[in-house]
C-alpha cells in the first residue's frame, strides 16, 4: 500500500481549515497525516487543535531583529530537516513566504484564499468582498486553492476553485459562515486529488 502523505500544516489563527484536514485524514477521506502544525503566533488556535489529536505543534514567532530572509531559510530548514513533508499547506498563514522558503518546495506549497481566483488578495478579502456587493460590483465570491510559485500574494497556478453565493440578507457573518465552509470542501478535495492519486 502507498504510503500516506505527509502534511505541514501552517497556520496563524483559527485553524479551521486544519481540523478539516485534520479530520478528512482521519476518515481516510485523503491517505494523507498532517505530520506538524506550524504557527507564526503562540496564541493561535490552530495549535492548540493539534496538541488534542497528538500532532506536533510548533510555535515559530519571528525575533523583529531577524531578517525576513533568515527566518524564511531557517524555517523551510527545520521543516524539511525535522518532518520531510510531501505537501505544505498554507491553511490561514498570514506571512509572505520568499523565495528562501519557497525554493525547498518547489510545487509542494498550497495556499488557500477566501475569494475567487484575481479577486481581493491580502487581507479581509471577505470583508472586501461582502462590501463590493454591497456596492453591486460583484454578485458572488468565491474560494480558492493555488500553487505558491513565488512570492506574489494569493496567486498562482489553481488547483481548486468554486463560487459562493451572497443572499441579499447576508450579514458579513453569514456569509464568512458560507465562504469558510467552501474552503473547508474546496481544499480537502484538492487534497483528495493530489494526495489520492
Ligand atoms: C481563511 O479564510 C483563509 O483563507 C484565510 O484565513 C482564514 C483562516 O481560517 N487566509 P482558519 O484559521 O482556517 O479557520
Amino acid at each position: 500500500m502507498k504510503p500516506l502523505s505527509r502534511l505541514v500544516v501552517l497556520v496563524s489563527g483559527q485553524g479551521s481549515n486544519l481540523q478539516a484536514i485534520i479530520d478528512a485524514c482521519k476518515n481516510k477521506e485523503i491517505s494523507a497525516q498532517v505530520v506538524a502544525v506550524i504557527s507564526n503566533k503562540e496564541d493561535a488556535y490552530g495549535l492548540e487543535r493539534a496538541r488534542k489529536e497528538n500532532i506536533p505543534a510548533i510555535i515559530k514567532t519571528k525575533p523583529s531583529a531577524q531578517a525576513r530572509e533568515d527566518y524564511d531559510r531557517e524555517l523551510a530548514e527545520m521543516i524539511d530537516a525535522e518532518y520531510a513533508p510531501d505537501w505544505i499547506v498554507l491553511a490561514g498563514w498570514m506571512r509572505i513566504l520568499s523565495k528562501h522558503f519557497l525554493h525547498r518546495f518547489h510545487n509542494r506549497v498550497l495556499n488557500l484564499h477566501p475569494a475567487s481566483p484575481g479577486m481581493f488578495p491580502g487581507i479581509n478579502a471577505i470583508e472586501r468582498a461582502f462590501a463590493a456587493f454591497q456596492n453591486g460590483e460583484i454578485k458572488h465570491t468565491g474560494v480558492m486553492v493555488h500553487l505558491v510559485p513565488d512570492e506574489g500574494v494569493d496567486c498562482g497556478p489553481i488547483l481548486g476553485q468554486t463560487a459562493v453565493p451572497i443572499n441579499p440578507d447576508d450579514t458579513l457573518e453569514t456569509l464568512s459562515a458560507r465562504v469558510h465552509q467552501a474552503e473547508h470542501e474546496v481544499l480537502v478535495g484538492v487534497l483528495r486529488k493530489i494526495v489520492n492519486r
